[in-house]
């Protein structure tokens, strides 16, 4: 199960602004059920969810263990929500270290040259048996249209029909079901395509083709994943007051004042969750001058980066744990004759038991100095509590954002530093 902790938070809270906070959160969650919000032409994710597609995760578990059986590397071609929920779960439940299916390399989510060069000389370089690597790419892009994603493309796909004798096997494409330059191109070279709904926006696309393929490559279970959160949101359809409590919590926090939501675990396997929730927070709730900034951060890693600024400065901040209460593994402490390094009085303790010690200790100081900390606890990290947090969060964010009487699914400020940079590159029109 996925457990909220708002004990360390409501200390900081008046009961009434609560009780307020409470009550516009329980009538923004009908605006979303009753699709009576603002937007509400884009709630398909969760249509997805109440009406599960089965023939859709057979196809692509099909393709995906197809590709799995043959390819070295899967390059993932995306960015923003079109390749962060992907990212995130593959971080999540794969491997640290090494992997049994291709490697999985991201492209498209940035334009550096430096980057784009090395990754191409990398698909070059041949195997340590001297065979040739076998790349198959998959370019997401909902408008089709997106400059960091269709050049990373341009250059990748370039390569691929050079290489291959089927260049079209090697090449997948997801995107909106019509329009964009990207589905001219599959209909000139017939690539095989996948459709985002065009009711469903690219932060809220992780469990449609845009994150599945992806993450089935991977050789995650995305049954197990999809129907978690298919869980998630019955569970909450019949029962939502945790998380309304949660989205509550939030919202009062930011009524008092607060501006910065730290989005922090003491786990790395969590850090490509924070990610995500933190594109997905932060596109969808900072509109008109309202909204926190969602800053990810990595512990313990990070308390010896920021964690100074964290305990003492600006109090303007809230703190949001990602707790895994059952770790995947971990190493106990060995004894040692000289205990030279002073560690002998954790002998007998597993990192897990440190970890949590340092979370524990951590909330502490933190609310000590004065930081509201929300904690949100993964009974385990699989697939299924990875499926149902992913629920969690877009169904918290949607009411969130509606109690600030804003759209949480557009974005419509991202388009500002396109402008002007197509107006610096000469772009027709700019
Ligand atoms: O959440 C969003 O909608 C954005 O982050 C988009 O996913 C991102 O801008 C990429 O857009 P596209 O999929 O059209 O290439």
């Amino acid at each position: 199960m996925i457990r909220f902790d708002f004990g360390h938070a409501h200390a900081f809270l008046k009961d009434d602004a609560l009780a307020s906070a409470k009550t516009q959160a329980a009538e923004a969650f009908k605006k979303v059920q009753t699709k009576t919000g603002p937007g509400p032409e884009w709630l398909g994710w969760r249509d997805i969810l109440a009406n599960p597609n089965d023939a859709l995760l057979n196809e692509l578990d099909a393709l995906a263990t197809a590709i799995r059986e043959e390819a070295d590397v899967f390059i993932v071609c995306g960015i923003g929500g079109s390749y962060l929920g992907a990212k995130a779960v593959i971080d999540a439940l794969g491997p640290f270290f090494g992997s049994k299916g291709p490697e999985i390399v991201y492209a498209g989510h940035h334009m550096s040259g430096r980057y784009l060069s090395e990754l191409m000389a990398y698909l070059q370089q041949p195997k340590a048996d001297g065979t040739s690597k076998k790349v198959y790419i998959n370019v997401i892009s909902k408008s089709g249209t997106t400059t960091e994603t269709a050049l990373a493309f341009r250059v990748i796909r370039k390569w691929i029909h050079e290489t291959y004798q089927n260049p079209a096997k090697h090449i997948i494409c997801t995107t909106s079901s019509a329009g964009g330059a990207l589905n001219r191109i599959i209909d000139a070279n017939g690539y095989k395509k996948f459709v985002l709904p065009d009711d469903i926006g690219g932060r809220f696309s992780v469990l449609t083709p845009v994150g599945l393929l992806p993450i089935a490559v991977a050789g995650i279970d995305i049954r197990a994943l999809y129907y978690g959160a298919v869980s998630a949101y019955n569970e909450i359809e019949l029962n939502p007051d945790d998380l309304l409590s949660y989205a509550a919590t939030r919202l009062a926090l930011y009524q008092s004042g607060k501006a910065m939501d730290m989005i922090a675990s003491f786990e790395p396997e969590l850090s490509g969750m924070g990610g995500w929730m933190q594109q997905l927070f932060g596109e969808s709730e900072g509109k008109n001058g309202k909204g926190m900034f969602p800053v990810l951060l990595g512990y313990s890693t990070d308390l010896h980066s920021v964690g100074q600024m964290v305990q003492e400065g600006q109090r303007n901040m809230i703190e949001t744990f990602l707790v895994a209460d059952k770790p995947a593994g971990s190493v106990i402490v060995e004894t040692e004759d000289d205990d030279a390094d002073g560690l002998n009085y954790l002998a007998g303790k597993n990192f897990h038991f440190i970890n949590n010690k340092a979370f524990l200790g951590t909330r502490e100081a933190h609310v000590e100095g004065g930081v509201p900390c929300l904690s949100i606890h993964f009974d385990k990290i699989d697939e299924e509590h990875i499926g149902r947090f992913i629920y969690i969060c877009e169904i918290a964010i949607a009411v969130y954002v509606y109690c600030l009487n804003e759209n949480p699914f557009d974005q419509p400020g991202v388009e500002a530093y396109k402008k002007a940079m197509f107006r610096l590159l000469g772009k027709p029109g700019f």
